[in-house]
Parts: C-alpha cells; structure tokens; sequence
C-alpha cells in the first residue's frame, strides 16, 4: 500500500470551504484502490495564525513541511493583515524554499464549462501555461529609500538568472514535446530592455535543442489580445512571474472561470515537496457563506494525482468535474447555480461513484 503525507494548509477565507471538498474527493479516490492511502497533517496557518501570534507560519514552518509527500493549499490574504506579509510570510515563503520553479496552470475550457467568447470551438482553448515561479518580477528584490520624506524612492527589482530562465524553459520545451504541441514564450523585450531581451535570448538558445517543437514569440500586451481573439494560438507557453500571474487569470475567465482555475507549483527534482492549490485568492467578498465555488480545488486535487503517479485517478477525477458542468444542476452562484460549496463537492464524489462503476 502506498501511504501519501500530505500538508493541508487550509488559509484564510474561502481557501479552508474549498479545500475541504478537495479532500473529501481525494478520500474518495483512496476509498476506490486499496493500494492508495493519504495521511493528512493540517496546519493552522494563515491570517488569523498571525493575528494571534504575529506570524503567518511557525518559524520552524518550513523544516516542518519538508518531508511531506504534497502541500495541499486553500488560500492565503485577509483584510486586516497587509497582503505583501501574508502572502510573502507563507505562501511566496514555501514556493521559494522548496524550489517549486515550475507553476503549471491549465487553461483548458472542458466540456460544459462556459466561455465568454463568441464562436469559439471548445478545443480551442486548450493551454497549458507554464509560469515561472521563483524569481523574476516576484523576487523580492529591491528598497524603499528615504522612506516618507520629499524624495521618497521605491525600487522593485526583476531578477532573472541563466539558470532560473534556462531551467523553467527547458521545463517548457520538454513538455510541449512529450505533448507534441508547439511552444510560446511571452515576453516584452521593447520595454524591458536587459530582463526580457535575455529572455528572449535564453529562449532563442533553448531551442536551438528541440529542432522539432515548433515556436512562437509574442510580447505580452499582443498576446493579452490574441487569447481573446485567436485562443487557438496558444498551446505550451511559457512567461516570467508576473506575466503568467496576469494572463492565467485571464485564461481562467477564458476557460469557466476563476472559480475553476487550478495550479501546481512543482519541484521538478522532487527534493521538496511540491504544492497543489487553486489560482484563485481568499475571495473575502463571498467567505464564510458556502458560495465558493471548490471546483479549483478539486481540480488540483486531480494534479496532485497526476504528480503522485495516479493519472488514471487524476483524468477520472476530471471527467467528474465534466459530468458534473455539462449537467449543470449542481454548480455554486458564480456559475449560475445555486448549489453550495459542499454540495458540489458531494454530488463530485457520486460521480465518481458512478464513473468508477462503469470503468469496473
Ligand atoms: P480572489 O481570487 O480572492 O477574488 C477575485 C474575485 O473572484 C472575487 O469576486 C471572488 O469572490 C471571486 N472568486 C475567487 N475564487 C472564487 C471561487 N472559488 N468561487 C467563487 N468566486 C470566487 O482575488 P482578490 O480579491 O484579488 O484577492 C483576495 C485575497 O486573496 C487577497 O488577500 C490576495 O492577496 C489573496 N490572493 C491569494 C492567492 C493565493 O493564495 N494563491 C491568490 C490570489 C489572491
Ligand atoms: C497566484 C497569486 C499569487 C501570485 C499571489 C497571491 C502572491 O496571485 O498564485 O496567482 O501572484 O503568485
Ligand atoms: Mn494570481
């Protein structure tokens, strides 16, 4: 029997309503093969952690989670903590420290959910963004001089080293070639004249190893645009920090919703855990209510499958969120419905029951 350690780090607002369907799915998965078994440790941290006790983690928080097979996270940020320290403190803190370099967000419109966009065939919205996820514009780098005074001065430093470029667009070029799909980088090299023109360049090297993946180069505004005018473009991409922070939001409301959005920030190495979590925030606006929508959630309880080595659970986990769309009866506000949080989450776990069923 295979035992999976798996961190729960509930957050704040929506993230522990959300992430409490995850879980249910995810027991739901292990209930069907005996040979898998999650162990859960859960976390207290967050917001309210910090209220409490003036930090957002244990300060041992860090070591604490190292040996885990799998971070499963909600959501981190709330009014009355400032949004650069809760997000810095936890969640920013765990994808640094553990290398998770890689940010794999699929923007995929699924069968049932809806698109925004007029004529637009399903398939044609297919992507699957790979963001970099340690450094760039989120590096941290940078100073706030004469703080206050007349001549106030703030500096946001981008960092972009060789290897941090290099290894997240090579990451890129071997997916979109295991996948045989073409690869685009988006960048903004006319403006951001020493970090994207060594973006570009990095790029233009990497290549130079994959003869047969066909590629595309966009600079960040244009593609902005052309997801929303020829989405079909798009298949692997590849962008820094920010850009894919921005552009999968976009892609979200491009594929059902933010509320459906999923990602996984992985080290690649496997030397630290990797973390599974939803793209979107603590959502305040709608917490503590039952209308968050945990389909995000579920969804990156099928990545965690995926990255566990149970694809086949992963992929059926995704036909129930497409069972479940495409019927459409149980689906919170932001999707029309009027179902609540747990009741999407139950009705997932009969649709598995019976898709299981029909694949025994
Ligand atoms: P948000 O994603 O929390 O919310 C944006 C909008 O989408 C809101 O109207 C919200 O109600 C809605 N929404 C989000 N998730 C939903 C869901 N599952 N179901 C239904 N509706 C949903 O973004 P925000 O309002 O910009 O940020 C709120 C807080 O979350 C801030 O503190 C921010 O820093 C933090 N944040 C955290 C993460 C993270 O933990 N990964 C990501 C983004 C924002
Ligand atoms: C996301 C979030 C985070 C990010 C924030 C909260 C730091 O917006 O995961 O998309 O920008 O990485
Ligand atoms: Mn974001």
């Amino acid at each position: 029997m295979s035992i999976y350690k798996i961190a729960v780090i509930p957050g704040d607002g929506i993230g522990p309503e959300v992430l409490q369907e995850g879980i249910k799915v995810l027991n739901k998965m292990a209930a069907l093969d005996a040979s898998l078994h999650f162990e859960y440790t859960y976390f207290p941290w967050g917001c309210e952690h910090y209220t409490d006790h003036g930090v957002m983690m244990d300060e041992d928080g860090i070591e604490k989670l190292k040996n885990f097979d799998a971070i499963f996270l909600g959501a981190v940020g709330y009014p009355g903590v400032p949004d650069h320290i809760s997000l810095w403190d936890l969640l920013l803190k765990i994808r640094k420290s553990f290398n998770q370099y890689i940010n794999i967000r699929p923007i995929k419109l699924i069968k049932g959910a809806v698109c925004p966009l007029k004529d637009v065939k399903r398939e044609e919205v297919d992507m699957l963004f790979i963001r970099e996820n340690n450094e760039g514009e989120y590096a941290g780098a940078g100073d706030w001089l004469y703080k206050g005074q007349e001549n106030e001065v703030v500096l946001q430093t981008g960092v972009f080293s060789r290897k941090g470029t290099e290894r997240v667009i090579r990451y890129a070029f071997e997916t979109a070639k295991r996948e045989g799909k073409s690869l685009t980088s988006i960048s903004k090299g006319n403006a951001l004249n020493y970090s994207m023109v060594f973006w570009d360049q990095i790029f233009g090297e990497v290549s130079k190893e994959y003869p047969d993946v066909k590629i595309a180069s966009y600079l960040v505004d244009a593609a902005a645009m052309l997801m929303i005018t020829d989405p079909k473009r798009f298949e692997v991409v590849v962008t820094s920090n920010l850009f894919g922070d921005i552009l999968t939001d976009l892609g979200a409301a491009l594929a059902g919703g933010i509320g459906l959005a999923a990602g996984a920030n992985i080290n690649p190495e496997k030397t630290f855990p990797s973390m599974f979590e939803p793209i979107h925030g603590s959502a305040p606006d709608i917490a503590g209510k039952g209308l968050a929508n945990p389909l995000a959630a579920i969804w990156s309880a099928s990545q965690l499958l995926d990255f566990i080595g149970y694809e086949h659970y992963g992929k059926l986990l995704l036909e129930a969120i497409e069972v479940l769309l495409v019927d459409g009866k149980v689906l919170t506000p932001d999707m029309k419905g009027t179902a609540t949080t747990s009741e999407v989450g139950d009705r997932i776990i009969e649709v598995i029951e019976s898709l299981s069923l029909k694949l025994a």
